[in-house]
């Protein structure tokens, strides 16, 4: 069974991160990422750089991004205006962000949820008539770290908007990472007999370690596509507590172990983790990382002496 890796590292990644880097560092990591086989990338979004400085330039980021073609690409936007600078910098796809819960929406762009609902559904609309593809974020959607725990048929109604809006991918987003596979049954349940599991994506943070397991229990509902970030690159700059998303390397070994097709050896991803640790001065690498870097070297050492 095919799985769709979404990265996000450049953009949920590096948004958090005490260090700005440079567009060219932002370069340098996309680059190294489409290397390594990724072929659905989140590049960077469109937000006001006072909000968020560490995405400032990302206009000039996709006039340089690499093999084009090759690579979907897609840029986050927060408003109308997010969305006019996507599509003119060329962003294969555009993702809106709806949080369901009012505060989180007043911390993160500073709109009640209502004015979020009308600016999403009127962006999605405006992208369905212009052939844009624009997909949703449901953020906080497991639990909102200013309001606590989210009903999932609170989900499920924003769900069913969106995708009547015309939204191409719902993506169900544990913005701290505080799920567990129970609570992705009875969520995924919820939203899947409104809408469907073909348009769900989900993404989760490790913050309790709990994200491997969160997602073979979305796996086991019919979910085929996964956020993921180099290394467990992350964090969300307006939610208290949120830690790296799950970890790439990570997700490709579990998705390749169970028999699942990624199109990604788990083993390229292990120089592009030390790339991010540089660019980031953070020490990264998902649970799995020893043991694949061990890997690595066995398979270098092996390819050295048969090579001669
Ligand atoms: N891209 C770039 N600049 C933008 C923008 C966008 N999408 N939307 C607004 N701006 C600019 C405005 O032009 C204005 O610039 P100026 O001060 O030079 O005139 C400034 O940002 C403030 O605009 P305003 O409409 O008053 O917005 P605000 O101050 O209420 O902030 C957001 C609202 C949405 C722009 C801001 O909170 C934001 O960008 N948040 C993104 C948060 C984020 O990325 N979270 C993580 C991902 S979910
Ligand atoms: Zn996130």
């Amino acid at each position: 069974m095919k799985v769709r890796i979404n990265e996000v590292s450049p953009r949920d990644g590096l948004q958090s991160q005490g260090k700005t880097l440079s567009v060219e560092s932002r370069l340098s990591l996309i680059q190294a990422l489409v290397n390594a086989g990724l072929k659905n990338v989140e590049a960077g979004s469109f937000v006001s750089p006072k909000a968020v400085p560490q995405m400032a330039g990302t206009d000039d980021l996709f006039a340089r991004i690499p093999e084009r073609n090759a690579v979907r690409y897609a840029g986050l936007v927060p408003n109308m205006k997010g969305y006019e600078l996507a599509v003119a910098a060329g962003a294969n796809v555009v993702n809106v962000v709806l949080s369901v819960t009012e505060t989180m929406n007043q911390k993160n762009i500073r709109m009640s949820l209502p004015q979020t609902v009308e600016v999403c559904t009127a962006i999605i609309e405006r992208g369905r008539g212009e052939g844009v593809e624009v997909q949703a974020y449901l953020a906080v959607a497991f639990e909102c770290p200013f309001e606590g725990l989210v009903e999932p048929a609170v989900v499920a109604r924003f769900a069913k908007l969106v995708e009547q809006a015309g939204a191409s991918k719902i993506i169900i987003a544990d913005t701290i990472g505080a799920a567990n596979p129970e609570h992705v049954r009875r969520l995924l349940s919820a939203v899947i007999s409104e809408v469907g599991s073909d348009i769900l994506s989900c993404h989760f943070h490790d913050t309790r370690g709990m994200a491997l397991a969160n997602i073979t229990a979305a796996l086991d509902h019919g979910v085929r596509e996964f956020d993921t970030s180099i290394g467990g690159l992350g964090g969300c700059p307006f939610s208290p507590g949120a830690t790296g998303n799950v970890a790439t390397e990570d997700v490709v070994l579990l998705l390749n172990s169970m028999g699942h097709e990624t199109g990604i050896n788990p083993l390229d991803l292990i120089p592009v983790v030390s790339l991010a640790e540089q660019l980031t001065g953070t020490p990264l690498g998902g649970k799995s990382f020893r043991w694949l870097s061990q890997q690595l070297s066995k398979a270098s050492a092996a390819g050295m002496s048969h090579g001669g």
